[in-house]
């Protein structure tokens, strides 16, 4: 074994987005792709001597022959040891979990999240740092500046490991030591939620469906839900991972977890149903006939909070990204408590978690997560809503229409228009914000403009401004247009349209979402010239 220097030349494009940076197995695949991208990250992290990262992945394509690399590349940088889910398996939520544990200086997560995978999918690689979560946005620009400079990379020419087997290997000084991927996060779950409760939920008969989509979440659904709390066998589908997710999309959303919302959908369906994404941080919550928005869900659970025991002591404050509704303000509102609002991307999250300013955080990309780990947490949320139905003694519509009796509706969805030219797409939002200045007073529709602008952040922990964060357009009665560019998609740009729309009588909360927030549909297609300008004439996804 050996050290070695090899000389090499910055690539164009290594750029994260909103989680890391993401590209087609074609593109990493490429000679010294992968490796002068891990350089930057090494050389920007500093000084690896003695440290501890942790490593894993959700399995996807490509996962194994890169675990090889990055080990290879760790030992050549002087970490003392590394932290590797078996099989090059761990959910993002395990990984933030993990590095808090053992102290580690951070961790590697090999993932492209929702996209799908395959020798012509996608494939990811993201930096989380020593508090659990997404290295931020002043690291990954300078994780960036280093890839653009970069001429040489260090790795050791050590074989293969087996990756597969339990226990302790070395490649150079550096000891690799294969975790299970289950038990650390599975021990952190029994803390937070009261597993015996949940367990005479199913003893009683609950009847639940956790849809895995063949991705990361299924070792941890299979060993939680069955075998720690006794769901019946066969209440985790799809829960075997691979490479290329059966050929799905990742993505638990009504769309592409469609398996899942068919069976919830029967005369006999299952009580409650979930499903999870790619690499596990992601959360769809279901009841029969019923879909759950992931805005409601935040609000629900912060309403709900101190069922768990985890979070009996209550909340200190709930963050929220941009665009997610407002309903969680309005729970925040009721207790007290502060609500924040953050850009897009979990990473916004971390210094109000770190510095106990919020307790509950969400997204309206199926994202909800506490200050348990420094990511999103997809099961986490599903044990949350069982605890919570174990409470209650409610099924989940029940609970739902009862939260909306006592705060109002946020009536609310996001309309995608998926890959669409890149030049157009940013025409388009270049012809929104021309008109912002112009807009408030004006009279839209039935709405009147009482605010409008390209929305930009301080955090309040370290006064870092991030601007150009999504459009806003906001109405007299707080309905909202919200418009931004997705961070996370590898072909062409995705256009995502976000509409919310605020109804306090009871007597008006049974309208279907889409005919609720028609009219706010009608003035956003015509502001930004959605069809002429994508050559759509509808959204590819509505959730
Ligand atoms: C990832 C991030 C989330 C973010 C989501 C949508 O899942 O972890 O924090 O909300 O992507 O990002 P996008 O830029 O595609 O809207
Ligand atoms: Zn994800």
């Amino acid at each position: 074994m050996a050290i070695q220097v090899i000389n090499t030349a910055p690539i164009a494009g290594q750029q994260p987005g909103t989680s890391g940076l993401r590209k087609k197995v074609g593109v990493f695949s490429e000679p010294q792709y992968l490796e002068n991208f891990v350089q930057s990250v090494f050389d920007t992290v500093g000084d690896c001597h003695g440290q501890t990262l942790v490593l894993g992945g959700d399995g996807r394509y490509y996962n194994r022959t890169a675990i090889q690399t990055v080990l290879r590349m760790a030992a050549a940088h002087g970490y003392a040891r590394v932290l590797l889910g078996r099989g090059g398996i761990l959910s993002t939520p395990a990984v933030s979990c993990v590095i808090r544990k053992h102290g580690a200086s951070g961790g590697l997560i090999l993932s492209a999240s929702h996209n799908p995978g395959g020798p012509d999918g996608d494939f990811g690689i993201k930096y989380n740092i020593a508090n659990g979560g997404p290295a931020p946005e002043k690291i990954t620009d300078a994780i960036f500046a280093r890839t653009k400079e970069l001429k040489q990379y260090r790795i050791s020419d050590a074989p293969d490991i087996d990756l597969d087997t339990l226990g302790e290997v070395r490649i150079e000084q550096m000891v690799v030591e294969v975790i299970d991927p289950v038990a650390h996060y599975a021990e952190l779950m029994q803390q937070l939620f009261d597993f015996d409760a949940i367990g005479a939920l199913f003893a009683g008969g609950l009847r639940i469906c956790f849809d895995g989509m063949h991705a990361v979440s299924g070792p941890y659904a299979t060993a939680i839900l069955e075998d720690m709390l006794g769901a019946p066998k066969g209440s985790v589908i799809n829960g075997l991972p691979l490479a290329d997710f059966g050929g799905g999309h990742p993505d638990p959303n009504p769309v592409n977890a469609h398996e899942l919302i068919a069976r919830m959908s029967q005369d006999d369906a299952p009580d409650f149903g979930a499903a999870s994404d790619g690499d596990g941080d992601r959360n769809m919550i279901v009841g029969r006939r019923f879909d759950v928005t992931p805005s409601d869900s935040l609000a629900i659970l912060a309403a709900n909070a101190t069922v768990a025991p985890g979070y009996r002591e209550g909340l200190t404050g709930i963050a929220r990204s941009m665009p997610t509704s407002g309903a969680a303000d309005r729970v925040a509102a009721a207790l007290g408590i502060p609500c924040f609002e953050t850009p897009t991307g979990w990473k916004f999250f971390g210094n109000l978690l770190d510095a106990d300013m919020a307790t509950l955080c969400g997204e309206e990309s199926y994202g909800t997560g506490s200050n348990h780990v420094r990511e999103k947490d997809g099961l986490w949320a599903v044990l949350f809503w069982l605890n919570l139905l174990a409470a209650k003694q409610q099924s989940v519509e029940e609970i739902v229409r009862a939260h909306w009796a006592t705060y109002g509706r946020n009536y609310y969805s996001r309309h995608d228009y998926e890959g669409i030219d890149s030049a157009a797409a940013a025409q388009l939002m270049d012809a929104v914000r021309g008109q912002l200045a112009g807009l408030p007073g004006r009279q839209l529709g039935q709405y009147t403009v009482a605010l409008a602008d390209d929305f930009s952040y301080t955090d309040p922990v370290d006064g870092s401004v991030s601007y150009k964060q999504g459009i806003r357009i906001i109405m007299t009665d707080g309905s909202r247009i919200v418009l931004r560019l997705s961070g996370t998609g590898t072909e062409g740009a995705t256009l995502r349209l976000y509409l919310e729309r605020y109804e306090a009588d009871p007597a008006q909360h049974g309208i279907p979402t889409q005919q609720a927030l028609g009219g706010l549909i009608a003035i956003a297609g015509q502001l930004a010239q959605i069809s002429e300008r994508t050559g759509r004439d509808a959204p590819t996804v509505t959730t």
